[in-house]
């Protein structure tokens, strides 16, 4: 097991990296995530002692590659809380939505049927949709937040009908950070006949997920945002659905057979959805990145991001200059402005003192009632986070230098 406080000198990045010529101080974690040495190394080593492709050779290099996918179906499974055959891996959250969409929503949608989301969304999870609601002639619903804005289950109760067919909204916000309440939500879509996506790009990485638990139909993630490699991420789906819905991407690797006259038989998920030649590198990370949350424990994961959320509001709240957006949200996802400021230049400021933080409207563009300019900054934690972290933000947010004593005066 290892110990949360003790975790930092596993990131190289945290050990080389200087930013502005000072220590790095990273808290742009909603966006990507540092990478342990044991992912990195389960990287090298597939290009330095595996290279193979997969499903495709007799011989046992290919056979080992197929044996190690099976594992890490496995790890994700375990770590999810599904069957493995509901494992597909894919190139990440945006992919995974996409192949939901156009599999799932393009296949069973008709006009005048509805998809429900929220305005909060990021891209991936409004985008898809909307080119699929275009087609099909299906209708785009919203569920207003509520004035803190907050999804509530009364205000979900407003928008289902029997019109809709599928949910889709983030378990965490990636703005606010809200956990919302999706056992309640996936229920009430069921009893409507409605399924239920649930983008877990935030959520998967900071909290104990429990697919079969909440019962929902679809869960998205991303590898690279919690200590994985780029490219490989994951969609989950129940084994009922992946069977039903079509394919999205098509070629070798998703096929039993196929002749000239485009007769194509293909695979039964979770093969039927993993077209082409996989990211084995990027599957061998996302195993050791499970293995590091796993040893943590995610109780411990996200314990430690609401520590680090409520100790930065505590040091900020009173400070009249900064406004606060979500001080009372259960993860580590601060979102702020510096009266008077443009969030760009106020991330510039910080990004000379070594602390890199994300401003602007983070792919939520459709998410217009925060402020007035619809933009914001923001600061989100993780596991290797540390108080000191906290404490170099808050102090040059504080003691801002030019900018803001431009302000301040
Ligand atoms: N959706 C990612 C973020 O919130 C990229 O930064």
């Amino acid at each position: 097991m290892y110990d949360i406080k003790n975790i930092r000198s596993l990131f190289p990045m945290l050990k080389n990296k200087k930013m502005q010529g000072k220590n790095l101080v990273f808290l742009d974690n909603a966006s990507t995530t540092f990478k342990p040495q044991s992912v990195i190394d389960a990287v090298v080593n597939y290009y330095s002692n595996e290279t193979s492709n997969s499903h495709r050779g007799d011989y046992d290099l290919c056979y080992n590659m197929d044996v190690k996918i099976n594992d890490v179906r496995n790890n994700v499974a375990n770590f999810v809380k599904c069957n493995p055959n509901e494992v597909v891996f894919t190139s990440g959250d945006t992919m995974s939505l996409n192949t939901i969409a156009y599999g799932y929503g393009l296949k069973f949608l008709k006009p005048g049927d509805e998809i429900i989301l929220t305005e909060a969304e990021h891209a991936s999870n409004m985008l898809p949709w909307f080119k699929v609601a275009k087609i099909t002639g299906a209708k785009i619903v919203y569920i207003e937040l509520d004035e803190n804005l907050k999804i509530t289950v009364e205000n979900f109760k407003k928008v289902i009908s029997k019109n809709t067919k599928i949910v889709s909204i983030a378990h965490i916000g990636n703005i606010l950070g809200y956990i919302n309440p999706i056992e309640e939500i996936a229920a009430i879509c069921h009893s409507f006949g409605a399924i239920l996506v649930l983008d877990g790009a935030q959520s998967v990485p900071h909290i104990e997920t429990n697919f079969k638990k909440w019962d929902v139909d679809f869960l998205t993630f991303s590898g690279h945002k919690m200590c994985g490699p780029t490219g490989i991420g994951c969609l989950i789906g129940k084994y009922e659905l992946l069977i039903k819905m079509d394919s999205f991407i098509t070629g070798g690797g998703m096929n039993v057979t196929f002749d000239k006259n485009g007769h194509v038989e293909e695979l039964l998920p979770p093969a039927k959805f993993e077209a082409g030649t996989l990211d084995l590198a990027g599957i061998s990370g996302l195993n050791e990145a499970i293995n590091l949350l796993t040893s943590i424990g995610m109780d411990e994961i996200s314990k430690h991001d609401k520590e680090l959320h409520d100790y930065a509001v505590k040091k900020l709240e009173n400070n009249p200059n900064i406004i606060i957006y979500n001080k009372d949200t259960d993860t580590g996802i601060l979102t702020f402005n510096v009266k008077g400021v443009f969030p760009q230049d106020e991330a510039t400021l910080l990004n000379s003192k070594g602390i890199a933080v994300r401003s602007g409207q983070h792919c939520a563009k459709a998410f217009t009632k925060l402020c007035e300019n619809n933009a914001t900054v923001r600061m989100s934690t993780y596991l290797y986070t540390s108080i000191e972290d906290i404490d170099a933000f808050v102090d040059a947010l504080i003691n801002g230098g030019d900018i803001l004593d431009a302000y301040f005066a």
